[in-house]
C-alpha cells in the first residue's frame, strides 16, 4: 500500500491548521509541503514560519519539498520548524553527497528529486544513499496540472534497481495524481504519492485518502 501525502499547497490557505487536521483524520500518512522561491521556479509559496504552523497542528510526519535555487541555506530552518523529510533538487545541487549529509546532521531524512526534462539517471546512483527519490510528474511551480506519462518508465526504473539492490529508499511521485489514475503509479513501483487538488479538490477527504490506499 502506498503511503498518501496530501499537498497542503492545495488546501484552504485561510484554514491550514484545520485542513491539516482534517486530512490526518481521513487517514492521510505525511503532509506534502511545497516551498517556492519564485527562481528555482515562477512560483512563490510558503516558509518555515508556515512549516512550524503545520507542525503545531499535526501528529502527521512534515515532507518538505523544497523547489528554491539556493536548498542548503534553508535547511537549517526548515528543520527547527519542524520538517521531518527535506527534498532538494538534483538541478541545483552540484555536491549531492554533502547536500544530503547537510538534512541528515540536522536529524532529518534526506530525499532527491528530479524535474520532468531531468533523465532519472541523475538520482539512480544514490538509490542505496538517499532515504527517498522524487520523481515529478509535472513541470514543478503549480498544482492543479495534469500528470506526465514519462515519470512512469522513470518510476519503473528505480524500483527495479531497489529490488536489484534491496534499497530501502523510497520512492515518490509528485503531480497530477488523483485517486482515478494513482493505480498507475503503484504498478510502476511508487511508495509515497503526493496529490494536491486531487484531495483537497475532493468532496469528501476520507473517501478519496481510502480509494486512493486501496488503488
Ligand atoms: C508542484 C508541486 C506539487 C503540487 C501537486 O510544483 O510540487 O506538490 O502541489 O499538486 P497536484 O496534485 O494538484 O498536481
Ligand atoms: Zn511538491
Amino acid at each position: 500500500m502506498a503511503l498518501i501525502a496530501p499537498s497542503i499547497l492545495a488546501a484552504d490557505f485561510g484554514r491550514l491548521a484545520e485542513e491539516a487536521r482534517a486530512v490526518e483524520l481521513a487517514g492521510a500518512d505525511l503532509i506534502h509541503v511545497d516551498v517556492m522561491d519564485g527562481h528555482f521556479v515562477p512560483n512563490l509559496t510558503l516558509g518555515p514560519d508556515l512549516v512550524g504552523a503545520l507542525d503545531k497542528a499535526t501528529e502527521l510526519p512534515l515532507d518538505v519539498h523544497l523547489m528554491v535555487e539556493n536548498p542548503l541555506d534553508f535547511v537549517e530552518s526548515f528543520v527547527r520548524a519542524g520538517a521531518d523529510w527535506i527534498t532538494v533538487h538534483c538541478e541545483v545541487v552540484d555536491d549531492v553527497e554533502a547536500a544530503l549529509s547537510a538534512i541528515e546532521s540536522h536529524g532529518c531524512r534526506a530525499s532527491l528529486a528530479i524535474n520532468p526534462a531531468t533523465p532519472v539517471e541523475a538520482v539512480s546512483p544514490w538509490i542505496e544513499r538517499a532515504a527517498m527519490i522524487l520523481i515529478m510528474s509535472v513541470v514543478p511551480g503549480f498544482g492543479g496540472q495534469s500528470f506526465m506519462e514519462n515519470s512512469l518508465p522513470k518510476l519503473q526504473t528505480l524500483s527495479d534497481l531497489k529490488e536489484k539492490t534491496g534499497s530501502e529508499c523510497l520512492l515518490e511521485v509528485d503531480g497530477g495524481v488523483k485517486a482515478d489514475n494513482i493505480s498507475r503509479v503503484v504498478e510502476a513501483g511508487v511508495d509515497v504519492v503526493v496529490s494536491g487538488s486531487g484531495i483537497f479538490g475532493a468532496a469528501d477527504y476520507s473517501e478519496t485518502i481510502a480509494a486512493m490506499h486501496a488503488a
